[in-house]
Order: structure tokens, then C-alpha cells, then sequence
């Protein structure tokens, strides 16, 4: 599958970024506060490359214990589907388990849908429908 984008957690989502400009990045698409999920989001850009950054907004955010363990650090990688119930499927026959049901996601104009799996050799893979 081609990939999308790297995730990358970080704990300061404004210095990370400023950084990543520095490294010669630019801004793929503006920082959103994602509520449901208790993130800040930003989406990176650097030749063919993108990188999105996620940042919890606080303690209470389901993605603070993983920043704690492993700290400002790439933590998925997204893969582009043309069908993302086939491919989940497929999935989770070649052993990767759902860790997030196919939901909307993205913060783009157009409607897009993610899900999330993990599997014990490789860690966390996202799947990007859009
Ligand atoms: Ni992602």
C-alpha cells in the first residue's frame, strides 16, 4: 500500500512545528484541536513526504499515556486505500487488530475515512480512504 503520511507525537505542538520548518517542511494544513479525540493536529509537507503531527491537549487526552512512554516520536504510519472496508479486512486477516473502527477523519473540505490497527511486529498502521 502507498503511504500517506507519517504520524508523529509531540508534546508542543507550536515548537515542534517551528522546528520542522527550520528543517525545511512547510505547513500542509493548519493546526485543528480534534475534541473527540484530544488532539491537536498539524500536517507537514517536505517534498514527498508528510509528516502529521498530534499533540494531546491535555492529561485527560487518550493519546497522553503514549507520549509519556515514548516521547516526542514517529508512532504510525498511514496507508492510502480506495477501499477502506476491503483493506481492513484484509487486515485483520494477515493478523492486525483494530485499535480504531473505520471513522471520519481528516480535516480537509472533502469527506475522508481513517481506522486504525495494530499489530505486535510492527506497532500502529493507519488506513486513509480519500
Ligand atoms: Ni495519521
Amino acid at each position: 500500500m502507498e503511504i500517506h503520511h507519517i504520524g508523529y507525537l509531540v508534546k508542543d505542538i507550536s515548537a515542534a512545528i517551528e522546528k520542522f520548518l527550520q528543517l525545511g517542511y512547510h505547513i500542509h494544513e493548519d493546526t485543528i484541536t480534534d475534541n473527540t479525540r484530544g488532539i491537536d493536529v498539524c500536517f507537514l509537507a517536505n517534498g514527498g513526504y508528510i509528516v502529521e503531527l498530534v499533540s494531546p491537549t491535555g492529561a485527560q487526552s487518550p493519546m497522553a499515556p503514549m507520549l509519556k512512554k515514548i516521547g516526542n516520536s514517529p508512532y504510525h504510519i498511514c496507508y492510502k486505500t480506495t477501499d477502506i472496508e476491503a483493506d481492513a479486512a484484509l487486515l485483520r486477516k494477515q493478523g492486525f487488530v483494530p485499535t480504531q473502527p473505520i471513522a471520519p477523519g481528516g480535516q480537509t473540505d472533502r469527506p475522508v475515512r481513517v481506522a486504525f490497527f495494530f499489530n505486535r511486529h510492527i506497532g500502529l498502521i493507519e488506513l486513509f480512504e480519500g
